[in-house]
């Protein structure tokens, strides 16, 4: 087997997704570490759940910094420094600049509230039900200098129902992100994916369309 991908999370929030990555790490089976979670707010629910499980964590607060690119320029030397492999943005609610992307292209992910291309940016959930949408999901893709608009690696999808209203499709959505995250991660550890020209590469071949979580939380 490979050496544990080594994988570092930045969050800005709650840290659900980053919580299943903990579950799904010490439920074992799975070839990755989390060597490192890094976070924008001191009171992110997140560093509390990664020092639970021994995780260390960093602060880097943007509001201490006079312009944004001395932010990315530190943000990228605490990421680098503990050399990962792969940067999953998991919540992480700060742009990401070209200084912080340079040394990360096709290591960094985030994981994004929509079935992208459709609704980059916020709000995603009352845009779906206001445009009347049948379904909606979750997408991982690759970052990029475009907000949201990097190659999109898989999806998870589940359908808007009749009175759904923004909170209550997020509430069903959640679980599904956290197991379209893992399932995410994992490919990445078996080093199954790569990002190459501008597209998603798994096992190889091209991928004309994202993957896609199935039941059984297999990405096909
Ligand atoms: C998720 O809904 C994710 O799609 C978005 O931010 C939220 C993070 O939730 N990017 P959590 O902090 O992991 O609970």
């Amino acid at each position: 087997m490979n050496a544990p991908l080594k994988t570092c999370v930045l969050v800005s929030g709650n840290g659900s997704n980053l919580q299943a990555l903990i579950d799904a790490r010490r439920s074992g089976g799975l070839n990755f570490e989390i060597n490192h979670v890094i976070s924008n707010v001191a009171k992110a629910r997140g560093l509390a759940r990664a020092e639970r499980s021994g995780i260390p964590t960093s602060v880097l607060d943007h509001r201490a910094f006079t312009s944004r690119d001395d932010f990315d320029r530190a943000l990228a030397l605490l990421i680098c420094t503990g050399k990962p492999d792969l940067v999953v943005l998991a919540g992480f609610m700060r742009i990401i600049g070209p200084e912080v992307l340079e040394p990360l292209r096709g290591r960094m992910i985030n994981l994004h509230p929509s079935l992208l291309p459709l609704y980059r940016g916020v709000d995603t959930y009352r845009r779906a039900i206001e445009a009347g949408d049948e379904k909606h999901g979750a997408s991982m893709h690759f970052v990029t200098e475009e907000l949201d608009g990097g190659p999109v690696i898989s999806q998870v999808v589940i359908p808007i129902q009749p009175g759904d209203e923004a909170d209550s499709l997020a509430a069903r959505l959640s679980p599904m992100e956290h197991r379209l995250v893992v399932a995410t991660v994992e490919f990445f550890s078996r080093h199954r994916v790569e990002c190459m020209d501008g597209s998603v590469f798994v096992d190889g071949s091209k991928q004309e369309q994202p993957l896609q979580l199935q039941d059984n939380d297999r990405l096909t």
